[in-house]
């Protein structure tokens, strides 16, 4: 059953689709800017396979964060439709000021005190965001979710496999889609573009050795074997298992070993999984599809993710190196936590690097360190230092959002603070700060996260 709520955000995505139709009718090349996760990586796949079904042409740029200045170097072109996917809602002001109509598919949070439902005179914004209409958009809907809706009134139901995998790069599926994920799901399942089966929920699982594909698991946590390689091969090797198959080269005894003594450790292993038929192997599992198309954007290989996404597999053995790569520098960065720790303050708790690779991974280690119970349950903070600038990325855990805590807030109206910007989800969220101010701004995160939790 769809619920009222849910109705309001479908006739606003419609409204974007028959804005979006309106232009690839007149001819019109549309300018689309996203994020460069899994997500957004996805959000613009979607609209390129969309609109290239359409007859229509397109333009893409990847930005890790969008910040006013990228929206000003966009007047200077001349396109008539812009789309913001997976990023937007936290630059209405100067999407506004655009030469041009806008449809912005996103799912973070409007800052506080700015109105979502913007209007400006001779032109159109569609702003397409859960937000609006009091949604979850950090459970029940991503970007590409957005951007699936957002080009739904096509049919081309065909796309509801990369919706679903941008859903679960974001972290939607902890506890299985809900909300509109699972509206997705169910539509994808109809029209047979995207199947569910239970299966050992291992990362990787189609192009890693087992021994690395068990160790890369994450979610769920595999305890002992999770971030460890060396005693997931000697587990491994323990149970008869050989360590250089795929886990569909095991044969019918080897399997249920390796089931069963999984399921032992943690029942969640085993369970549903989202799969894309009649693609190529290394892209049918929605996870592992995400995974890779994650390696692609934190090695800034953006035209190797949307090409794929569109069929196109020429750079497909590259991709996949990367995300072996990416398995690995995920591996480093827990030795890293294990070894180092975080630093704690009163009510959260951060980790620093200047290191090129641990960037690639500190938001996601500092996340997985929490739930790997090597860090206490506070709020974490990945410093990055970048020249004069240091990127912050926050993380948290349902248990903090439960007392309280919304980092999309905090980041947002912390770096303000110090003439940095940020903003986000409320268990994710980041921001850019004047490195001289790093000290200062921990301490202002720290109280503003008593504060919440004391409200
Ligand atoms: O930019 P975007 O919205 O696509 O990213 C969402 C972020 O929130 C991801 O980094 C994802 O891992 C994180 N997340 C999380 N825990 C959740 C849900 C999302 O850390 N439960
Ligand atoms: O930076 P971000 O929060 O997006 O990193 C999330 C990524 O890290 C996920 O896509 C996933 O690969 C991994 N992760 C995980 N389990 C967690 C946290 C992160 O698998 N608890
Ligand atoms: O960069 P990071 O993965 O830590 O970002 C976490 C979440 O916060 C993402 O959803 C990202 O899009 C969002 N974010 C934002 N504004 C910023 C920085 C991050 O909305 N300035
Ligand atoms: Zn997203």
């Amino acid at each position: 059953m769809i619920q009222k709520q849910q109705l309001y955000l479908l006739n606003r995505a419609d409204e974007a689709c028959n804005l979006l139709r309106l232009h690839i009718e007149k001819g019109h090349v549309v300018r689309i800017i996203s994020h460069n996760d899994a997500d957004g990586l996805t959000s613009a796949g979607i609209f390129a396979n969309a609109i290239k079904k359409a007859g229509g042409k397109f333009h893409i740029t990847i930005l890790p964060r969008l910040r006013d200045s990228n929206v000003k170097e966009l007047n200077k072109s001349r396109y008539k439709l812009f789309i913001f996917s997976d990023m937007g809602s936290g630059n209405l002001e100067s999407i506004s000021k655009l030469k041009g109509d806008v449809i912005i598919a996103d799912h973070h949070q409007v800052p506080e005190g700015v109105n979502p439902e913007i209007q400006v005179d001779n032109k159109e914004i569609i702003h397409v965001n859960p937000h609006i209409f009091n949604i979850d958009g950090t459970k029940e809907v991503s970007g590409s979710g957005l951007s699936y809706l957002s080009v739904h009134g096509y049919e081309y139901y065909e796309l509801a496999g990369l919706a679903l995998t941008g859903a679960y790069g974001d972290m939607q599926f902890k506890n299985g889609p809900q909300g509109i994920n699972k509206l997705i799901l169910d539509e994808g399942v109809a029209n047979n573009t995207l199947v569910m089966k239970n299966e050992l929920k291992l990362a990787y699982a189609n192009t890693q050795t087992l021994d690395k594909s068990i160790t890369y698991t994450y979610t769920p946590i595999i305890n002992g074997l999770s971030g460890d390689l060396e005693k997931t091969r000697i587990f491994l090797e323990e149970h008869d298992i050989p360590k250089d198959k795929l886990l569909h080269q095991l044969s019918p005894e080897e399997y249920e070993t390796l089931k069963n003594e999984l399921i032992s450790i943690n029942e969640d292993i085993y369970g549903k999984i989202y799969t894309i038929p009649n693609i190529r192997n290394e892209l049918t599992n929605i996870e592992e599809y995400s995974n890779l198309l994650n390696a692609c954007g934190k090695n800034k290989e953006y035209t190797a993710a949307i090409s794929i996404q569109m069929g196109k597999y020429q750079q497909m053995e590259y991709a996949k190196s990367l995300l072996s790569k990416y398995g690995s520098t995920m591996q480093n960065g827990i030795e890293w936590i294990k070894r180092e720790g975080s630093i704690e303050k009163e009510n959260i708790q951060y980790i620093y690097t200047e290191d090129k690779e641990q960037k690639k991974i500190a938001a996601a280690v500092s996340s997985i360190g929490i739930d790997l119970g090597l860090l206490p349950d506070k709020p974490i903070l990945s410093l990055m230092k970048m020249d004069n600038l240091i990127k912050v990325s926050s993380r948290t855990t349902d248990n903090m959002i439960e007392k309280g805590v919304n980092l999309g807030v905090i980041m947002n109206q912390a770096s303000n603070n110090f003439n940095g910007s940020g903003g986000g989800h409320n268990i994710a969220a980041g921001a850019t700060i004047p490195a001289n101010q790093k000290d200062n701004f921990i301490h202002l995160v720290d109280e503003m996260v008593e504060y919440q939790i004391k409200k």
